[in-house]
């Protein structure tokens, strides 16, 4: 058994904030976002926590793979940021969804979330324990965000993606997934620590922040290592695979993956122009864009490929 993506869906935060719009918080331009980032809007998510962006995502790709939530046998949601410690954001979206028969629980990789959660899925597949399995990409960073950094501040935006996987006799599907725990502090978000009555230290809460030059380079090194060990791993030529659908960090990212990949240009989809970095839901928003677009023809290889804080990143290679 290998697993095969049946429906999609997606659900960005609901209130765009262009570039001019932050310009009037901190001291910034499109002019300097834009051409570094490639990033002209982001969505913010005003309503609904992670597990509501998640649930509407959900929705969406139930209906789109045409399954009732009822036949879901196990629901991932790859955050950073659940509402609540416990309940897990999974557990709400099966209440939401009256997913009834399936079970749930959350994954934590940071942007490389969808990909890690991807993966585990199949795994539960190959193993024969579950058959349809429900993964979400959902985090909502402008709430931990430093609204006075704008070293931070511009790149980010919220949303949820998901994808409802299937067992199926036919297909590919192969992933590899890697961290590495000493680069830690290169991007960061302190959760709610500190201290007991002992410590007498009192609980604080953290705000992401980033060494952006350190990442960057992180993600062009290895983004491509990572897909080029994949490929030939699995006797799959790079002129077979119809589009690399990359975490949307950064369009130069991208672009110098690209580059090292010697792969045009065209077969790297992008909407960090419109969402910024969603963070665990920028790969399978794009995945859902491309889907209902029409872009995506039964057969086709595509190459997945995330990375983040951590340090994770990891990549797959399924047939749509
Ligand atoms: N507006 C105006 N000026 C700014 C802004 C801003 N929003 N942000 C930084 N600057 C200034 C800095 O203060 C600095 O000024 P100085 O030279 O006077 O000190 C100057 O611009 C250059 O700053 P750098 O941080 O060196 O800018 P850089 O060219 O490295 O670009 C960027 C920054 C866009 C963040 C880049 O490093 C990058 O994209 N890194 C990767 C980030 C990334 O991918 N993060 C997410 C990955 S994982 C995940 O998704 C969670």
């Amino acid at each position: 058994m290998v697993s095969k993506i049946i429906g999609t869906g997606s659900c960005p935060g609901d209130r765009v904030v262009a570039n001019g719009d932050l310009a009037q918080i901190v001291e910034t331009s499109d002019e300097w976002i834009y051409p570094r980032t490639g990033i002209k809007n982001r969505h913010l998510n005003t309503l609904s926590g992670t597990s509501g962006m998640a649930a509407s995502a959900a929705k969406l790709a139930c209906e789109n793979g045409g399954i009732d939530p009822k036949e879901l046998d196990l629901i991932l949601l790859a955050t950073s940021t659940p509402e609540y410690c416990f309940p897990n954001g999974a557990c709400q979206v099966q209440e939401e969804l009256g997913a009834v028969n399936a079970a749930a629980f959350d994954l934590s990789a940071a942007c490389s979330g969808f990909i890690f959660a991807l993966q585990t899925a199949n795994s539960f597949i190959v193993s024969g324990s579950f058959k349809t399995i429900l993964v979400i990409g959902a985090d909502d960073l402008s709430k931990i965000i430093d609204w006075n950094d704008r070293k931070t501040c511009v790149l980010f935006g919220d949303g949820a993606g998901a994808a409802v996987v299937r067992a199926s006799e036919e297909g590919v599907f192969s992933g590899i997934m890697k961290s590495d725990g000493s680069k830690g502090p290169v991007l960061s978000c302190l959760a709610r620590s500190g201290g007991n009555f002992l410590t007498g230290k009192t609980p604080k809460m953290g705000y992401l922040s980033m060494d952006g030059q350190e990442v960057f380079k992180f993600a062009v090194k290895k983004v491509p290592e990572c897909i080029e060990e994949l490929l030939s791993g699995q006797g799959i030529r790079k002129e077979e695979i119809r589009y690399y659908i990359l975490h949307q960090a950064n369009e130069r990212i991208i672009e110098a993956a690209a580059r090292r990949l010697k792969e045009p240009m065209e077969k790297f989809p992008m909407n960090i122009r419109e969402y910024g970095n969603t963070s665990a839901a920028t790969v399978p928003i794009l995945l859902d864009e491309l889907n209902r677009e029409g872009k995506l023809i039964r057969g086709d290889k595509l190459v997945l490929a995330g990375f983040g804080a951590g340090l994770t990143w990891g990549a797959a290679v399924l047939e749509w």
